[in-house]
Order: C-alpha cells, then sequence, then structure tokens
C-alpha cells in the first residue's frame, strides 16, 4: 500500500489537474519509500532524498502556474486567496528543505507528514472549489 493512494475524491474532474496531482501523489509516494529506504547508506539515502525533494519541489511549482494561469484565465473570485495557499505552501516546504540538510531523519518524517496532510487537503477542497468553478465554465 502506498503512503498516499489516489481515492475520487481528490478529483477536480479539470483534466490537466488530476493529470498532475496524479503525478505529484506519486512523486511524494517515491519520497515516501527513498525516507524509508533501509537498504542504503545514510550518505547516499540523504542524497536521494534531496534529488526527490528537488523534484517534487520543481513539480509542485509548475503545477501551482498551471492552476494559477487557469484561474486567471476564467476570472476565477478565488484566485488570491487560492495563490496564496500556493505561496505559504511553497515558503514553508523552501524553509523545510533547508532544515533538513542539517537533520535529515527527524525533520524527514515531519516534511513527510506535511506534505501528506497539505496535499490531500488543498486538492479536496481549495482544488475541488476551483475545478467546479472551472467545470461549470466548460472547461474540463
Ligand atoms: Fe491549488
Ligand atoms: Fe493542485
Amino acid at each position: 500500500m502506498s503512503f498516499i493512494e489516489w481515492q475520487d475524491q481528490l478529483a477536480t474532474h479539470i483534466f490537466v489537474v488530476d493529470q498532475e496531482h496524479r503525478f505529484l501523489i506519486k512523486t511524494l509516494n517515491k519520497l515516501h519509500e527513498v525516507v524509508n529506504e533501509s537498504q542504503l547508506s545514510q550518505q547516499a539515502r540523504d542524497t536521494l532524498v534531496m534529488e526527490v525533494l528537488n523534484d517534487l519541489t520543481f513539480y509542485t511549482q509548475t503545477h501551482f502556474v498551471v492552476e494559477e494561469e487557469l484561474m486567471r484565465v476564467y476570472a476565477y473570485p478565488g484566485l488570491v486567496n487560492h495563490k496564496a495557499e500556493h505561496d505559504s505552501f511553497v515558503a514553508k516546504v523552501g524553509y523545510l528543505t533547508g532544515e533538513i540538510k542539517s537533520h535529515p531523519m527527524d525533520i524527514s518524517n515531519h516534511l513527510l507528514g506535511f506534505l501528506k496532510d497539505w496535499l490531500t487537503k488543498h486538492i479536496m477542497v481549495i482544488d475541488s472549489n476551483m475545478g467546479k468553478f472551472l467545470t461549470e465554465k466548460g472547461q474540463n
């Protein structure tokens, strides 16, 4: 069983958004795997964790740009609040990524918990509201 399983409640019914969410979940599951990889030396594992974390940060930021562009094109009234959520997430992950360099093991599990909670809640509430609006406007 994966760290996060895809479930119907995560669907926004906007194709590109759902595709990217699936990919983010896949990358987060990969991060969970490498954090808990016991076959590698600590140094090799830490290097791998940083690589996957950098990928996840990059994919998340490009995903946010896609959502923000969709909201802008359709003049979504919740754009400012939605973008503020994205921005504070990016800031928090940036901070935790900095911390991970000094104490990898302590922070890795904290970071995983934060990413899982944030991502699932954000998708189910904030992205799903955006999805309803965009669907009504004819976007799919
Ligand atoms: Fe979002
Ligand atoms: Fe999203």
